[in-house]
């Protein structure tokens, strides 16, 4: 009989003090901006499944579709026995049929957000019984040691990237990433990343500005999670929500924008933004499946597999 697996969770999150710093880091940038994981606290983790589920914005959609079709055909190459390691795992509906798909797999989650990973952990693990899983909680933006027994350990990797979250980096930090990922996944290591492509301007404004406000409330959840787990002193109805297509850039760019001079407080440091002033929430790079493969390539990953949906807006890669 099978054994029954548990679902548990390394607790490896930024502390309070860690998290402040990095705040007060990004507010003295110009424009100011805080780094994207920051969106994810538990609420933040909630209004994210919201997005997903608003007509504008078909990525995961999209992505699900495509690993539901093409699972059988990127398994292929990848041994028996493989550790699969997802970086932000989120609510880990996407990794099924990599799981089906595989012989004798391990899986490892990675999220910024630990309830949010523990409970869809939970969930996953009821689904796939005999497979091994732990859930890491960390920013993987960072450097990152695992912390595996040593029968992990001898497992080949494949990393999976989905959601096209590579796109919330700056290029040359997307391609440092790469470079990490392939040190982390080894010689003979593969990485199935999902990539979000170029569309037409209105299409994608519309994607991360829906008219059920959910993109709005998401980014504001930024400010209010300042409020909740730092005390700082903000008014996060002070700031309108904006998303823009930055077509030079091939970006879209979601930011607060200050609707007049207003004080933010935090740790004792006062925070000036003036009227019409922005504070980036987060990036959303597109990348062609051209550009991409440049990338991967200034990473030293090759392409070895790539498919997308009809209309030819989103693709995986599997990269070796
Ligand atoms: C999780 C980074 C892929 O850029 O599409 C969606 C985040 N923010 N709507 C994206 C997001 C607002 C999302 N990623």
């Amino acid at each position: 009989m099978a054994e029954i697996e548990t679902f548990s969770i390394i607790d490896l999150h930024p502390t309070p003090a860690d998290m402040a710093a990095v705040v007060l880091r990004g507010l003295e940038q110009r424009p100011r901006q805080l780094p994207a994981w920051l969106l994810y606290d538990q609420q933040g983790s909630l209004l994210f499944d919201e997005i997903c589920k608003q007509p504008e914005y078909t990525l995961k959609r999209t992505e699900l579709e495509l690993l539901q079709k093409h699972a059988n055909s990127f398994c292929a190459q990848i041994p028996a026995n493989s550790l699969v390691l997802e970086f932000g795992a989120g609510s880990a509906e996407k990794v099924g049929p990599l799981l089906q798909a595989l012989s004798n797999p391990a899986y490892i989650a990675l999220d910024i957000s630990a309830r949010h990973l523990q409970e869809a952990g939970k969930r996953l693990q009821a689904k796939f019984a005999s497979v091994p899983m732990q859930g890491i909680c960390a920013d993987y933006s960072r450097a990152l040691e695992l912390p595996l027994s040593a029968e992990w350990s001898q497992r080949l990797r494949l990393g999976f990237f989905p959601g096209s979250s590579l796109g919330n980096f700056e290029p040359a930090e997307a391609s440092a990433f790469l470079m990490r990922l392939k040190q982390l996944l080894g010689p003979n290591g593969a990485l199935l990343i999902g990539i979000d492509q170029p569309r037409p301007k209105a299409q994608l404004e519309a994607a991360y500005n829906d008219a059920a406000g959910f993109s709005a409330a998401f980014a504001r959840n930024l400010l209010l999670r300042l409020q909740r787990d730092l005390n700082a002193e903000v008014d996060p109805w002070g700031f309108s929500y904006k998303a823009e297509w930055q077509s030079e850039q091939q970006r879209i760019a979601m930011a607060l924008v200050s609707n007049g001079e207003q004080r933010l407080q935090l740790l004792g440091q006062e925070v000036i933004f003036k009227p019409g002033e922005i504070l980036i929430t987060e990036y959303s790079y597109k990348y062609s499946p051209k550009a991409f493969q440049s990338l991967a390539a200034s990473a030293g990953w090759s392409s070895q597999q790539r498919h997308c949906d009809a209309a030819d807006s989103y693709s995986l890669h599997l990269l070796v």
